[in-house]
């Protein structure tokens, strides 16, 4: 039985009910209306951390970017009645904003869409979605993959619109083997089946030092590249865009750009538009 499978067996014991009738597969765990953050408690997440444009400066010029972002990304992974709804965010190296764009992308999803978004922190080595929201998780996606931790423990409910947060867990000696084993590859497969109209994002560690956002690229539907101005050379951009061969690279957001429009007047830098650096 699968962790999704126990976990729905749980809320359904939790509602009071005798033994799941309907053993659930991948195949059909689309049907039940059960979702894991049913009894998920919401948890007092910070809303203020300046990083969160789209929330705490929603008139900026860079929450309009993630806008911006959001509507591509709607307009891409929107093919008729189905959806690519697996997204990895992704760059060439540590600190280009993969962990900001999925997190500020996610919750602008959240906030338009009356649906459930799922932020996995699938960087293992350098987790930081939970920091970036103020919570400290007990349990996380590690946990779940090597112990077997029932998924429903680990969702966070933040009250940011429907963003539930899946943080990466307790730290693991291994987390290239964790994140490239067939557990973690059948957990994304339930999380696709399981959030079929939801859009489920994944942040990852960087493409060039390390295995992990290649595997994890190979088993979602797409990908959004962060490449920061000023940040790795171009040279290891295409090295890492290179070993992204396979995945669908949907697009690349451009992070903290400086802009100079037709009028010279307007310009601003990302989230330095209001001069913090
Ligand atoms: N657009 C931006 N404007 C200002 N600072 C940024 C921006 N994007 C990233 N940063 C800085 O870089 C740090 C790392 O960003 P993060 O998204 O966590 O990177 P990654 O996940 O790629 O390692 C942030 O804490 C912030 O200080
Ligand atoms: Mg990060």
């Amino acid at each position: 039985m699968s962790r999704i499978e126990k976990a729905l067996e749980k809320a359904n014991s939790l509602r009071g009910q005798d033994a799941v009738n309907e053993v659930l597969t991948v195949e059909n765990v689309t049907q039940t209306q059960t979702m894991p953050e049913f009894f998920s408690p919401e948890v007092a997440v910070k809303t203020d951390n300046p990083y969160l444009a789209v929330l705490n400066e929603p008139n900026s010029p860079a929450a309009e970017e993630y806008r911006k972002l959001k509507s591509m990304v709607v307009k891409y992974t929107k093919k008729g009645s189905s959806l690519l709804n697996t997204l990895m965010v992704t760059s060439t190296a540590a600190s280009e904003g993969k962990s900001l764009t999925a997190l500020n992308l996610a919750i602008t999803l959240a906030q338009e869409y009356d649906h459930t978004v799922l932020l996995v922190d699938a960087d293992l080595r350098r987790p930081s979605l939970h920091k970036y929201l103020g919570v400290e998780p007990r349990i996380g996606l590690s946990d779940c993959i090597s112990e077997g931790r029932d998924i429903s423990q680990a969702l966070i409910r933040t009250g940011i619109g429907n963003l539930v947060l899946l943080p990466s867990g307790n730290k693991v000696s291994d987390p290239v083997e964790l994140l490239l084993s067939g557990k973690m590859k059948s957990l994304i497969r339930e999380l696709k089946h399981r959030y079929a109209d939801r859009y489920v994002i994944f942040d990852t560690p960087p493409v060039l030092p390390f295995a992990e956002a290649h595997s994890i690229g190979l088993s979602v539907d797409g990908v959004i590249f962060v490449v920061r101005e000023g940040g790795a050379p171009l040279g290891n951009v295409k090295e890492a865009l290179d070993m992204l061969k396979g995945t669908n690279i949907i697009g690349v957001a451009y992070n903290d750009v400086e802009v100079s429009s037709l009028d010279s007047d307007y310009y601003y830098r990302g989230y330095h538009s209001r001069g913090e650096k």
